[in-house]
């Protein structure tokens, strides 16, 4: 099977492990284990009693009861046998597309988005249809563009919060989107692995699998969560697209862990003690980021909404990939190029990393752009 190159995967293999200001990483600063007992009420030694007697078997096959009620609790109308259990949110879409996608169909995907949401419908013979998100309307869908592109899509593809911009479709927009999918029977995939990270409000917006009967919901451990070293995700979706889903997993997932489904249930049984903490991330160090913005004249965005990350515009006659290698090895800061998501003349920013992390990677760009030529 061939498959593009995935750019942003290939850009952080790369750098990933050779900065010491990581400002690409889109995770929520990662918890320890020992902080997450804490944050759940949970006693250390007791726990690690728990786990000594444990057998490592592959555990429950589709995700331990447990962790699936967990999960189905995260959205308004579904159940734990709603709840595919996956190797993380990558797993979940790679399934998603798996489960649905068939050669010639049509699917439209809005972007900018994460790379999965083209390369693999792409590459399963799919003709993939983009939405382009414009700067100008704050990186939001014109609805009349997405009407005309989906008639007589399979899917329309979605990453809400967004990846790389950090808009965000509110409830009325679900709403539209589910209106113009049902005209076409079409399935919505929705990526919501930044979900629970609004700047304003209670801070966790609608699902699309609470607006829309064709929804494949994705969500993940790893972003809004900060446990990415779990290595879990998951799918809510109907069960026709489960089984289908579960033909492909039997060949490609089995189970995840046991120890990764446990304390994923953990995490996610004290799900607003752990979003409480990773709001107030996300919402201090936007305030560092935004003053840094307004202070840098070659630096713009339009600011983001949720999430944890922001695509910041350029005034630079260099390339993105030109200006992040230069920042990496002469400042150890390491930014995400346009060019790694075709959006040249853009740098995307994980601002979710720890606030020491992101006000010293902050200063030095800002360094590093002083030296830069008109
Ligand atoms: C929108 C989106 N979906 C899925 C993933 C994959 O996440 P996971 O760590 O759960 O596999 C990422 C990771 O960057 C992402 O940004």
């Amino acid at each position: 099977m061939r498959i593009r190159d995935f750019g942003v995967e290939i850009w952080m293999n790369r750098w990933e492990d050779h900065c010491r200001y990581n400002l690409a990483e889109t995770c929520v600063d990662s918890v320890t284990v020992a902080e997450l007992l804490a944050l759940a009420g949970l006693d250390a030694e007791a726990f690690a009693a728990s786990l000594l007697p444990m057998r490592l078997t592959y555990g429950a096959i589709e995700g331990s009861p447990r962790l699936r009620a967990a999960i189905a609790a995260l959205y308004e109308r579904a159940a734990a046998s709603d709840i595919l259990v996956t190797h993380g949110a990558i797993g979940a879409n790679h399934l998603a597309y798996q489960a649905v996608v068939e050669p010639g169909d049509i699917v439209v995907s809005i972007v900018p988005t994460y790379q999965q949401h083209t390369s693999i419908p792409e590459s399963l013979g799919a003709r993939v249809r983009p939405l382009h998100l414009r700067e100008m309307n704050g990186w939001l869908p014109d609805l009349d563009e997405l009407r005309e592109l989906a008639v007589g899509a399979k899917v329309i593809a979605l990453v809400n919060p967004n990846n790389p911009t950090g808009s965000l479709l509110d409830g009325a927009t679900l709403d539209a989107i589910a209106a113009i999918a049902r005209e076409q029977g079409a399935w919505v995939i929705a990526d919501e692995v930044y979900r629970g990270l609004d700047q304003d409000g209670a801070g966790t917006s609608p699902s699309m699998a609470d607006r829309y009967e064709r929804t494949i919901a994705v969500g993940s451990m790893s972003k809004a969560f900060s446990l990415a070293g779990l290595r879990l995700g998951w799918i809510n979706a109907p069960a026709a697209v489960r089984e289908a889903a579960n033909r492909h997993r039997d060949y490609s997932v089995i189970s995840v862990g046991m120890v990764d489904d446990l304390l994923a249930s953990i995490a996610l049984e004290a799900h607003e003690a752990l979003l409480a903490r990773n709001r107030a991330i996300v919402r201090g160090n936007l305030e560092t980021l935004d003053a840094w913005v307004a202070a840098e004249p070659r630096i713009s965005y339009a600011k983001p909404r949720s999430g944890t990350i922001a695509l910041l515009r350029l005034d630079t006659p260099m390339t993105s990939e030109a200006f992040c290698t230069g920042l990496t090895e002469t400042e150890s800061v390491l930014f995400t190029p346009g060019s790694a998501m075709d959006m040249e003349g853009y740098l995307r920013i994980g601002y979710a990393n720890s606030p020491q992390v992101l006000r010293d990677g902050l200063a030095r760009t800002s360094a590093y752009l002083a030296t830069l030529g008109r």
